[in-house]
């Protein structure tokens, strides 16, 4: 299988970044190795940009912002250069989607959903565009008062490794949508669909300089970018020890940012619900793309009455899953890098050392290279409250059963970590579904069900930890641009 995949993604190919409309290496001609989490194999390089790098791709933007023709690009325009790039990445669904799959490990057909995600997106915000508009404000006689939705200007966009090309769309979509300028910089561990996507949107007919993408690690390319005193807003998805950094730094020139920081999230199962519809979803909420979602369900709250029965039928869920290469599309592929697969197995052994009990473990593939970086998801049972696994985000397929006694304890229970990303509740008890919604702190609660990614019309975001300002949907335009007002005397 891999060799077919080589037949789209070139085997020794130096991706470049994207800068003013033009593919160029790194100004050092420094490049980065791109590694196949499947097999550990080198397959590509992309650019080890730096500061320099950074600050052309800035200077670009800012040229595009303020002098480009972008400026003056009606709504409609813009709506139909986005719409075009939706319909190049349609175009393209089949190269994106092996080109995601074998630089995150993620199995081919994730990375085919995550393409129509990213289409969907591009589609979302080309159609918004010109629909979203300021008010008039009654003021005093002899005044009209009046707002306008204007872009921030240059905006820094630092991306994650785990859906690269989703949650590039969402940044990018409602950007450019508002007719910002941006700079994009992709982690390390998955650039290739970024780049590939910046290349689509000078295809599309973008402007010069209006998107640029930028690769390199985080403390030099990502420091660079979210301190560059050029840069009007930062938004950031990823952990909450990086979204710190990248805040100091944004706060030095006192810009405004957006921060995704991942969470913890809770799935909470009353002793009424519908178990077997709850069941597949239960376990896909944590083994989709190997954990590694910010809104993975990673707690599941059960009640006493039902405890045993949810616990035995997960168990032996668990038991049949199976990790394995990206191609061979099992369950789940594997994690990003080997440090990820030892940050998760660390959670693992400390988990077992505190004496908690293992109920339900998958395996990893007998045909999956061993230079994978592969792990075989694990079910604890009972986990103590104050445990570890209980309160910090693993990412990694590892799942949390706890069980609760009232409704009351599964709130508080459901709100005792320091995230507050998504939510699950499922029972069939109508005004249960209202006030439990209504009182877990997280920014999206589902009720029989649970959406991980997806929902591209969605408002998402955090509370607590998890972040702040939110994305997706409409509110992700509010976001990406700064509300100004204007008053007129006409006495
Ligand atoms: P990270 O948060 O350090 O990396 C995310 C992005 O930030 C990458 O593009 C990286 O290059 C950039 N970055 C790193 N340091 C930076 C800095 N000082 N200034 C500016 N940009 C910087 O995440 P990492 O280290 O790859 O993963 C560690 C943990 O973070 C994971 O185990 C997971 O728990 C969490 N994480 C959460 C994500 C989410 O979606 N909520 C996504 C990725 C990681
Ligand atoms: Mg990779």
């Amino acid at each position: 299988m891999l060799q077919n995949l080589s037949k789209v993604v070139a085997q020794d190919k130096n991706f470049l970044n994207i800068i003013n409309g033009r593919s160029v290496p790194a100004l050092s001609q420094e490049t980065i190795t791109v590694l196949c989490p499947s097999d550990g194999s080198a397959f590509a390089t992309i650019p080890q940009s730096k500061a320099a790098d950074v600050d052309l791709a800035v200077r670009a933007a800012r040229e595009a912002f303020e002098s480009g023709p972008w400026s003056r690009t009606p709504a409609f325009e813009r709506g139909r250069l986005l719409t075009r790039l939706s319909r190049l990445i349609e175009q393209h669904a089949d190269e994106l989607g092996a080109l995601e799959s074998r630089d995150t490990g993620k199995p081919v057909r994730q990375g085919k959903a995550d393409v129509v995600a990213a289409m969907r997106y591009y589609e979302f915000y080309g159609g918004a565009c010109d629909k979203i508009h300021g008010d008039t404000i009654p003021f005093l006689d002899g005044y009209t008062a009046l707002t306008l939705r204007e872009p921030h200007g240059v905006v820094a966009g630092i991306i994650p490794w785990n859906y690269p090309m989703q949650i590039m769309a969402r940044v990018v979509g409602a950007a450019l949508a508002m007719g910002n300028t941006l700079v994009v910089k992709p982690a390390e561990d998955a650039s290739l669909s970024t780049i590939r996507i910046g290349e689509l949107a000078v295809e599309a007919g973008f402007p010069d300089g209006v998107l640029n993408v930028v690769t390199g690690y985080g403390r030099d390319a990502g420091a660079a970018l979210s301190s560059h005193p050029g840069i009007d807003y930062v938004t950031f998805t990823g952990s909450p020890a990086t979204g710190t950094f990248i805040q100091q730094a944004a706060a030095a020139n006192n810009r405004g940012v957006t921060m995704e920081l991942g969470g913890k999230s809770p799935q909470i199962v009353f002793a009424d619900a519908d178990v077997e519809k709850a069941l597949p979803v239960l376990v896909n909420a944590i083994i989709q793309n190997g954990g590694q979602t910010c809104s993975a369900g990673s707690r599941i709250l059960v009640e006493r009455a039902i405890y045993d029965d949810v616990a035995t039928a997960l168990a032996e869920r668990f038991d049949r899953l199976v990790a394995g290469p990206h191609d061979a599309d099992l369950d789940l592929g594997p994690m990003i890098n080997p440090a990820q697969k030892r940050r998760v197995e660390n959670y693992v052994a400390l988990a077992a050392e505190a004496g908690i009990e293992v109920i339900g473990r998958g395996s990893i593939d007998v045909g999956a290279p061993a230079t994978g970086f592969y792990v075989a998801p694990v079910l604890f049972g009972a986990v103590d409250r104050a445990a570890v696994i209980a309160q910090e985000e693993i990412f990694g397929p590892v799942l949390s059963l706890f069980p609760f006694d009232s409704e009351q304890d599964a709130i508080q229970l459901a709100n005792s970590t320091e995230y507050g990303l998504v939510a699950g509740v499922w029972t069939r008890d109508g005004a249960r579904q209202h006030r439990v919604a209504k009182r877990v702190r997280a920014g999206q609660v589902y009720v029989n069900a649970y959406g991980a990614g997806g929902g591209i019309e969605l408002p998402f975001g955090g509370f607590k930890k998890s972040g702040h300002g939110r994305e997706k949907g409409f509110e992700a335009l509010y976001d990406m641009s700064a509300t100004k007002t204007i008053v007129f005397r006409h006495d």
